[in-house]
């Protein structure tokens, strides 16, 4: 089975819920991005894992050309409509692998990658290719989740999150996420880790399609929750909240 399967069969259902989604569609993170990505500038930005293109729609008109790739073609074709209602006429959609980017060498100034990048099957490698993409002196911005250095908080939001979608591969810590595009020959800083993504958990079941067993399960772990996870994850009756990461890495 392809590393990417589940990816493809998972967001090849729920591409539709993507588009209004209001942790997708809009968001400070995504106000960041684009800061970042104008601030740097340049000729060429790539967006991996561009979904429908939220991200897309927002940078691509800083940049003379913009290339968004991910896995899934009904993502794409959801992002073709997102990116023709927001009038962006210099955007690229291509389906790829992330670790297999059809992107030249030392060719690209800015790659962003947003709200993704915990589901990519080998992300060490996924991070290899944008540094490979990535001129010198080029600025990658990626945003995503990260889980509490806390090895039990680590695994309990891991597992729910896998529970609701089984393409979920990892929020990592946030010296995980260093670690690996460090790895990739990247200097990275962390820009900001203080914002949440506060998830209304029916809504967030109900975008990923989980099937009713899982689900309840999710709220099963949710309703019996530690005292520490409970802290952690902000976790009420109908509500909880993941971390989230901007980090920049420069090459
Ligand atoms: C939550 S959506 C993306 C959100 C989008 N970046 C935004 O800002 O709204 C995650 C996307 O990652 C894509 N994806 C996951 N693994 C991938 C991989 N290995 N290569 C390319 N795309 C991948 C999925 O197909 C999906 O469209």
């Amino acid at each position: 089975m392809s590393q990417i399967g589940p990816v493809q069969r998972q967001f090849g259902r729920t591409a539709a819920a993507y588009v209004e989604s209001p942790t997708h569609a809009r968001g400070e993170d995504l106000d960041r991005i684009v800061n970042l990505a104008t601030e740097h500038g340049g000729d060429r930005l790539v967006d991996v894992g561009t979904g429908v293109g939220h991200t897309l729609r927002r940078v691509a008109p800083s940049f003379a050309a913009a290339i968004g790739v991910d896995a899934t073609r009904e993502m794409l074709d959801a992002g073709r409509t997102v990116l023709a209602g927001a009038g962006v006429a210099n955007a690229i959609l291509i389906q790829a692998d992330a670790t297999a980017l059809p992107i030249a060498s030392g060719s690209t100034d800015v790659v962003t990658s947003r709200l993704a990048a915990h589901h990519f099957a080998d992300s060490a490698a996924a991070f290899r290719e944008i540094g490979r993409i990535l001129r010198p002196g080029g600025l990658f911005v990626l945003v995503d989740n990260f889980a509490p250095d806390d090895p039990v908080l680590d695994a309990f939001i891991n597992e729910v999150e896998t529970l609701r979608d089984p393409s979920h591969v990892r929020n990592q810590t946030v010296s995980g996420w260093r670690d690996l595009i460090e790895r990739a020959g990247l200097r990275t800083t962390v820009d900001s880790d203080i914002a949440v993504t506060k998830l209304t958990t029916e809504n967030w079941l109900e975008r990923s399609q989980t099937p009713p067993d899982r689900a309840e399960e999710v709220r099963r772990r949710l309703r019996t929750a530690s005292p520490a996870a409970v802290e952690a994850f902000q976790i009420t009756s109908v509500t909880f909240a993941v971390r989230k990461l901007i980090l920049v890495g420069r090459k």
